[in-house]
């Protein structure tokens, strides 16, 4: 009964060989959306988190660093603990590979395997891709311009590999293969998406042979036990994280251990990213069955954060600093944004151009507006203490009938690690609130009809009191701040979408809060990229393209004004790098000013007299105290150069596009 709605939630452990990026980022706040949704569900959640510290790739940056590997981890983690902590990332336990107990959970658990017979001392002679710590059983050949034969390359990562002859011991996963299928058979749902268990039954299927788990030329690493010249291999240390964290030290644990081991395990979901999915999927699972422990009941393998089309990674030099990103947009946007906008079944394209698109359209428009308007009229009609409602008009019964579709959607959605989806279906609802506020003219109603204008405000409060919860998982301080403006105070314990359903409406007493979204501020985006990566692509790539959350409609689309303008002039804005002022003529509708970031691609000279496209009616902005009123648009190479959208022969200033 000890495990009755309990939820276990791991993240992979971080290589501490740097401070955490976006993708990092990426995975553990996933793992925090579903945390928190559980949460809110009224389950009891655990969360764990922590950091990889072993193995050659560690000892390798350790010594470009001049640092002995446990100095040099040491100095990242307090980085991890900040940007977890100013994300709003609520985890239970942050392990790190190199705690006393864990390594001695990592050697028990080898002994034991020795003493069952799963683990024989052999040799290894073979390639190995340090940077993925892994063992590549088909390398892709290489020559170099002579035909001479080079290193060949890992065919994950496409890095090259170092070729290793050395003693080992193997762990017996070749008699795990048919386990393993006849598991997946019987578990479909185990990986999420499941086009990816597809990936992982065919690598089953093509034979598995032993797994080295131990390395003698590497020093870093837990020693295995009775026989210290080998350290054990990374990932076998590293994946034992996900039960030595919870109390399993690899024997007969103590008492109280195995109360707390078997309070949490098996895990109910863990996260990572693609391209660690078949140490999760095999291996893992494969040392839980040799251990007689129960498996994990499910993976989310989500796709990657890209920039310029490829994966963000330290060794690309195209990381993006999430700290920057915090400061400038604040976590509960990015987080909107990184659930929201990027599909876990796809790679996504980050850029801060959609990312300020979103703020602005979607949070400020769309909710901040909702609330903000709401509560403003509520006061200026004295309604401050909204009341329940009955005997409703058929607008609000079909705003109700929506509630309970979109709550239906929503749960489907979030229970299925669909965030985007879950999204799109919360915000589709918002719309539709949108729509019932305005078409009923509440303001017109305070003066014509006071009953109906009560029942205006009180189902808009009641729609704005459901998606505040709903929200909670991805945007925590916003969830709270618009239900406090509702006067409502968020707590959790008990089951919130069960509470949420059924269409009882309050009573609410509203108080005015602050903006929920400001406008973004007029200073320059962050410097998240390298130089070399670009910020101007604002369109997620045609392969992301997902269907229904990207989608516009013909009135959405006809509201865009794209109007050709001469630039005249282009200057210098005093201390920014990106941005230039131009002077764009339109001919009758006027002159204008638009500042645009394209300085790193053209001289004055370049601009000056072309005629080029403008998105004329974006809404007026400040950057660096500057003016700005309409966007140059731009394409933008996959070599990184940037060209100015135009039109194959002149035409009037000021012609629009139809
Ligand atoms: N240490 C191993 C995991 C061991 S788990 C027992 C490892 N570490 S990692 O630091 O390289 O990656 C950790 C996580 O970050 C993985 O889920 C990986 O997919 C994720 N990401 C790293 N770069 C990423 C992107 N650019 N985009 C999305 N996630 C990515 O692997």
């Amino acid at each position: 009964m000890q495990n009755k709605n309990k939820f276990y939630i791991t993240t992979p452990i971080y290589y501490a060989t740097a401070k955490p990026h976006l993708g990092s980022l990426y995975s553990t706040l996933l793992a925090d959306i579903v945390a928190r949704w559980n949460k809110l569900k009224g389950n009891r959640v655990f969360f764990l988190t922590g950091t990889d510290e072993h193995g050659q790739k560690i000892a390798l940056e350790a010594q470009k660093a001049g640092k002995e590997p446990q100095v040099f981890v040491d100095s990242f983690i307090n980085d991890y603990k900040h940007i977890w902590k100013i994300y709003n990332i609520d985890y239970d336990r942050f392990i790190r590979t190199t705690e006393k107990e864990h390594i001695k959970a990592v050697q028990n658990w080898v002994s034991l395997l020795i003493a069952k017979g799963e683990i024989y001392k052999s040799a290894y002679e073979g390639w190995y891709c340090t940077p993925d710590e892994t063992f590549v059983t088909d390398p892709l050949p290489r020559t170099d311009l002579n035909g001479n034969p080079q290193s060949p390359l890992c065919p994950t990562c496409g890095r090259e590999t170092i070729f290793v002859s050395e003693e080992s011991y193997f762990f017996k996963l070749s008699s795990y293969q048919d386990k393993l299928l006849k598991f997946f058979k019987e578990h479909p749902d185990f990986v999420v998406p499941k086009e990816r268990l597809n990936e992982i039954i065919k690598f089953v299927e093509s034979g598995l042979k032993d797994l080295s788990i131990s390395r003698t030329t590497v020093k870093w690493g837990v020693p295995f036990p009775g026989d210290n010249k080998h350290v054990a291999y990374v990932w076998a240390d590293a994946l034992l994280n996900y039960v030595s964290a919870i109390g399993y030290n690899g024997v007969s644990s103590t008492e109280t251990e195995k109360l707390e081991f078997a309070k949490w395990w098996p895990a109910d979901l863990q996260v990572m990213g693609k391209d660690i999915l078949r140490f999760h999927a095999v291996y893992w699972p494969a040392f839980l069955m040799a251990s007689d422990l129960p498996l994990p009941k499910q993976l989310l393998a989500h796709g990657w954060i890209k920039v310029n089309h490829q994966k963000m990674s330290k060794s690309l030099g195209n990381v993006i600093d999430p700290e920057p990103l915090f400061e400038k947009y604040g976590s509960d946007a990015v987080r909107y944004y990184l659930a929201g906008q990027i599909a876990i079944t796809q790679d996504g394209e980050f850029s801060t151009q959609a990312l300020e698109r979103h703020i602005e359209t979607d949070l400020a428009n769309d909710l901040g507006n909702l609330l903000n308007r709401t509560v403003a009229l509520a006061f200026k009609h004295e309604l401050i203490n909204v009341p329940e409602v009955n005997n409703l008009s058929p607008e609000s019964v079909k705003l109700l009938e929506d509630t309970t579709v979109m709550l239906r959607e929503y749960t489907d959605y979030m229970d299925r690690c669909y965030f985007h989806l879950a999204i799109a279906s919360l915000w589709r609802f918002i719309a539709k609130v949108n729509a019932y506020f305005h078409n009923l003219e509440p303001w017109k109603l305070a003066k014509t009809d006071k009953n109906k204008f009560i029942e205006c405000i009180s189902l808009t409060c009641n729609s704005l009191n459901i998606i505040g919860n709903l929200v909670w998982p991805i945007m925590p301080s916003k969830s709270e701040e618009l239900l406090d403006s509702l006067g409502e105070k968020f707590a959790l314990g008990t089951n919130k979408i069960d509470e949420l359903t059924g269409n009882k409406i309050k009573s609410f007493t509203l108080k005015k809060g602050a903006t929920l979204f400001k406008k973004i501020e007029d200073t320059e985006t962050p410097e998240v990229t390298k130089p070399e990566t670009n910020l101007s692509t604002s369109q997620p790539a045609r392969s992301e393209y997902v269907e229904g959350t990207q989608d516009i409609d013909f009135a959405h689309f006809e509201k865009i004004k794209l109007v050709m303008g001469t630039i005249e002039a282009c200057d210098e804005v005093p201390k920014s790098d990106k941005l230039y002022k131009l002077k764009v003529n339109f001919g009758d509708k006027g002159t204008r000013q638009v500042l645009s970031g394209v300085k790193k691609f053209f001289k004055p000279e370049d601009l000056i007299g072309k005629q080029a496209l403008f998105v004329y009616n974006l809404a007026p902005r400040k950057m660096m105290g500057l003016d700005s009123q309409g966007m140059l648009l731009t394409a933008q190479n996959s070599d990184g150069s940037l060209q100015i959208v135009t039109v194959l022969s002149q035409v009037h200033s000021g012609t629009e596009l139809k």
